[in-house]
């Protein structure tokens, strides 16, 4: 980098990915996993984990919300190798789409090829119960925003055929890792619904009407993240799973009002399947892909 002339973003990812290239040597994960709002104890029986704190890694954007803590987790999780964020950051702390975005960016620099997304949400729908865990398998981007405004990188592509400026979101949830997820599910005996997620900016909840809103266009849950994450994923060419926890009624649907307490403590109930859940998962995903390539 010279004076005044500031390093480009791929740069900087290419940076961040060097620096976790020399922590985890030869260590090779094809799965990444992002841990949400009060989600982050599924990393509880992790195989070998190493450690290494956001706010060590170049460019990397640091977490400000409770119940994020904010450090990448490298270990082995039913036998395969995973990277797993513990703790994201969210446009309405401040960051731009590009931060909010960079950790996608690495994973998939890093060689990732698929990624399982999780998140808190509040259920517009009034079939899903609280704790439950819900499948999404489309969106609906209510933020404003896409974080791939602005000149196209196609060196982001992991696979031949990615990395367009204009790219296809049919299928931003992979019908097959879905497939697999429900598997387990119902090998394990609980219940994985879908849904429509719906991602808003946030910070304050939506209001009453904001929500009837919501569900006129389609959508059977509301969150402030996720959306972002797979518009970049699905840009450089990786698989998405994305799994919400359903930790509290939307708004106007329940008679107290919502706080983010209610939130962090229903997402500490589903801490058990979801570990299941994903300790399974990343097996599973893995050979997917390998016999895929
Ligand atoms: N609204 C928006 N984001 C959320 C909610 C909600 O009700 N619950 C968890 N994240």
């Amino acid at each position: 980098m010279s004076a005044g002339h500031p390093i480009s973003y791929f740069d900087q990812v290419q940076e961040a990915v060097s620096f976790l290239r020399n922590k985890l040597g030869t260590f090779k994960p094809r799965v990444g996993m992002v841990l949400g709002s009060g989600l982050g104890d599924a990393v509880e029986g992790i195989e070998d984990p190493v450690f290494i704190p956001y706010s060590g890694i170049p460019h990397f954007p640091e977490s400000t919300v409770e119940g994020h803590s904010g450090r990448i987790v490298a270990g082995h999780m039913g036998g395969s190798p995973v990277l797993l964020m513990q703790g994201r950051v969210h446009f309405y702390e401040g960051y731009t789409p590009w931060q909010v975005t960079f950790p996608m960016r690495v994973l998939g620099a890093m060689g990732i090829g698929a990624v399982v997304l999780t998140n808190a949400a509040g259920a517009i729908s009034p079939d899903y119960r609280l704790g439950e865990l819900v499948l999404i398998t489309d969106h609906i981007n209510m933020m404003g925003w896409n974080p791939l405004v602005g000149p196209n990188e196609p060196r982001f592509a992991v696979r031949p055929g990615a990395g367009l400026r204009f790219f296809d979101m049919t299928e931003p949830y992979s019908p097959w890792i879905r497939g697999l997820a429900r598997d387990i599910a119902s090998t394990e005996g609980f219940d994985l619904s879908e849904g429509v997620y719906i991602a808003v900016s946030g910070p304050s909840f939506e209001t009453p009407a904001e929500i009837r809103a919501y569900r006129a266009l389609g959508a059977t849950l509301v969150g402030m993240s996720t959306v972002p994450e797979t518009i970049v994923a699905r840009h450089m060419g990786m698989e998405v799973l994305a799994i919400s926890c359903v930790t509290n009624q939307a708004a106007g649907l329940s008679p107290t009002p919502l706080s983010h307490d209610e939130v962090f403590k229903t997402g500490q109930l589903v801490r058990s399947r979801l570990r299941r859940l994903l300790q399974q998962l990343a097996p599973g995903i893995t050979s997917l892909l390998e016999a895929n390539l």
